[in-house]
C-alpha cells in the first residue's frame, strides 16, 4: 500500500539520494526544509524550520512514516524533540532518524547533541528506528578542502574515520523506512578505516595539492576517546562497499600542483 512518507532535510546530502528511492518503491514523498525545492513527480516540499518552533500539524498531516534527517551544526536536539512531540500528535507509526556513529561515547557537545536527539526519538511515543551512520565521503571531502586552504594542515594524531558513501547511506535508510520500526541497529561504515593522516594524502594525490602538516593532538576527554575510536562503528556494523579511493578517483578535481 502506498503511504505518505515526510522526509526532513531530504534536500541535504544524504536526503537526496533517499528521496527518489522512496518514489521507486511507489510511495508520494513530503521534503521538509528550510529553503524548499521544486515540487513534482510524487514528491512535494514544504518549508519549516525546525528550530523556529513552526507548526508541523500541515507538514504531518496524512503521514504514516517520517525520515528525519534535517540536521545542522547546532541544536539538533532542540530541533527533533519539536519534531517527535508533533509526530506523535498527529499519529505517526514510524519515526525513522539517523544520528552519528559513536553518539554516545564521544563527550563533545555536538555529539552530545546527537544522543539527546536520539533520546527525543525513542522517548516520542512513536515506534521508531534509529541508525547511527560513519562521516559520508562527501562530509570528508569538504573537512579536508576547508584544512588543504591552509599552508600547513594540521594532523590530529590518533584521529580515524570510517568514511562511507551517502548512496549507501540512503539505501538503508530507504530499506530502514519501508520497513518496521526496529529500534536501534546496527551501525552503518565505510569498507575502510583510516586515520585521517591517511586521508588527507588521498585527497592530496588526487587533487595534485602539495602541504605541509603539522601533527597536533585533540586535548583532553574527547581527545582520548578519539584515539581510543570511540566514534568508530560499533561491533556488528554494516560495512559499506565503496572505498575512500573509488569516490576520490571519481569526484576530487585534479589540479595541477599547487
Ligand atoms: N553527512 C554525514 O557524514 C553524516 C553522518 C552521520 C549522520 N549524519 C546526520 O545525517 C543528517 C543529514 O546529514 P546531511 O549530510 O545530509 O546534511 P546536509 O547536507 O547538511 O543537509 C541538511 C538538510 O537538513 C535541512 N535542514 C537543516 N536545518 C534545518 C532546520 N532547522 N529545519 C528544517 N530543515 C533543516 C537542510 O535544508 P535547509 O538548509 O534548506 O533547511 C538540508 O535539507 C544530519 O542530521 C547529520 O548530522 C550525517
Amino acid at each position: 500500500m502506498n503511504r505518505q512518507i515526510l522526509v526532513t532535510g531530504g534536500t541535504g546530502t544524504i536526503g537526496r539520494h533517499v528521496v527518489p528511492l522512496l518514489r521507486a518503491a511507489g510511495h508520494p514523498v513530503r521534503v521538509l526544509s528550510r529553503r524548499g525545492g521544486r515540487s513534482g513527480d510524487g514528491v512535494t516540499h514544504v518549508t519549516a524550520d525546525l528550530l523556529g518552533g513552526a507548526d508541523l500539524g500541515p507538514a504531518l498531516r496524512g503521514v504514516s512514516t517520517v525520515l528525519h534527517l534535517a540536521g545542522g551544526a547546532k541544536g539538533d536536539d532542540r530541533a527533533t524533540a519539536h519534531l517527535a512531540r508533533a509526530a506523535h500528535r498527529a499519529g505517526v507509526a514510524h519515526l525513522v532518524h539517523i544520528s552519528v556513529t559513536g553518539a554516545d561515547r564521544v563527550p563533545l557537545a555536538w555529539i552530545r547533541s546527537k544522543l539527546d536527539a536520539e533520546r527525543a526519538v525513542t522517548d516520542s511515543g512513536v515506534p521508531w528506528t534509529v541508525l547511527r551512520a560513519a562521516q559520508v565521503h562527501d562530509l570528508v571531502l569538504t573537512m579536508l578542502t576547508a584544512t588543504a586552504r591552509l599552508p600547513v594542515v594540521p594532523v590530529p594524531g590518533g584521529l580515524r574515520l570510517q568514511p562511507v558513501d551517502a548512496a549507501e547511506v540512503a539505501a538503508r535508510l530507504a530499506e530502514l523506512t519501508l520497513g518496521a520500526p526496529a529500534g536501534l541497529v546496527p551501525d552503518l561504515a565505510g569498507p575502510d578505516t583510516h586515520g585521517i593522516g591517511e586521508l588527507l594524502t588521498g585527497y592530496l594525490t588526487a587533487t595534485g595539492k602539495r602541504r605541509a602538516r603539522l601533527p597536533v593532538r585533540i586535548p583532553g576527554r574527547a581527545g582520548r576517546a578519539y584515539r581510543d575510536g570511540a566514534n568508530l562503528a560499533r561491533p556488528g556494523a554494516a560495512r559499506g562497499v565503496r572505498t575512500w579511493a573509488d569516490f576520490l578517483a571519481e569526484r576530487a578535481p585534479s589540479r595541477p600542483v599547487t
